[in-house]
């Protein structure tokens, strides 16, 4: 028997917070099943990711299969002093690299909080233009991202549109997984 062919992506979109809100679950369900995260998590991030659009800067981009089905997601906004993740990352800068260095960083960044393609239409090309097409209006003059380390599909993206090393093995507080930071400057190449 052969397996049923996966659903072909048919729009990469740009969503309008609204927009997003309009399908949140299902937007949530695609990060925790890419993830590999427990189903319960869904509820827990919704309030996490709507609170996310609020931010300055917020962009989000999605995918949808022919059936209208969402099957990748990203979204970030402009970092900012108070945010946790800023605050995290300040702070390993801060040990590690020279202050001018962390300064440059910081200063004018897109932080790209999540970028997750369904697994039945991963690895087809779908994660790159998502990330492509928010990075393409993204404001600010880097983008940064973290990501756990390890040999991923999520490194080999990142790392073929440029992404280069800031901090390397970071323990954010609470999670025992080692990170790594990673950035570049904006626009993108064409
Ligand atoms: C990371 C992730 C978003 C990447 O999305 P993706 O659609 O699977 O991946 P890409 O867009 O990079 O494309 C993947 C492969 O398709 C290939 N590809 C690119 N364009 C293609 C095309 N037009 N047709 C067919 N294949 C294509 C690429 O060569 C790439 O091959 P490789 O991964 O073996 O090197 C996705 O794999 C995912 O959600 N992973 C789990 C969650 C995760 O780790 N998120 C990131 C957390 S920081």
């Amino acid at each position: 028997m052969t397996a049923a062919p996966s659903p072909r992506c048919e729009r990469v979109v740009e969503l309008s917070a609204d927009e997003l809100r309009a399908r949140l679950p299902e937007a949530v369900r695609v990060y925790v099943t890419a993830m590999g995260y427990p189903r319960w998590a869904t509820q827990q991030r919704i309030p996490i990711w709507s609170a996310h659009m609020s931010r300055a800067g917020w962009r989000c981009v999605a995918a949808f299969n022919e059936r209208d089905e969402l099957s990748g997601i990203g979204y970030g906004y402009s970092g900012a002093t108070g945010q946790w993740w800023h605050e995290q990352v300040r702070r390993g800068m801060l040990e590690r690299l020279p202050e001018r260095r962390a300064r440059e960083w910081l200063d004018d960044y897109f932080e790209l909080t999540e970028l997750h393609v369904h697994p039945e239409t991963q690895g087809q090309g779908l994660g790159e233009s998502i990330l492509r097409r928010l990075l393409a209006s993204a404001p600010g003059t880097n983008v940064l991202l973290s990501t756990p380390e390890g040999p991923t599909r999520a490194w080999r993206l990142y790392r073929r549109v440029g992404f280069v090393d800031v901090l390397r093995d970071y323990r954010f507080s609470g999670d025992p997984r080692p990170f790594a930071v990673l950035g570049r400057t904006l626009p993108l190449d064409t």
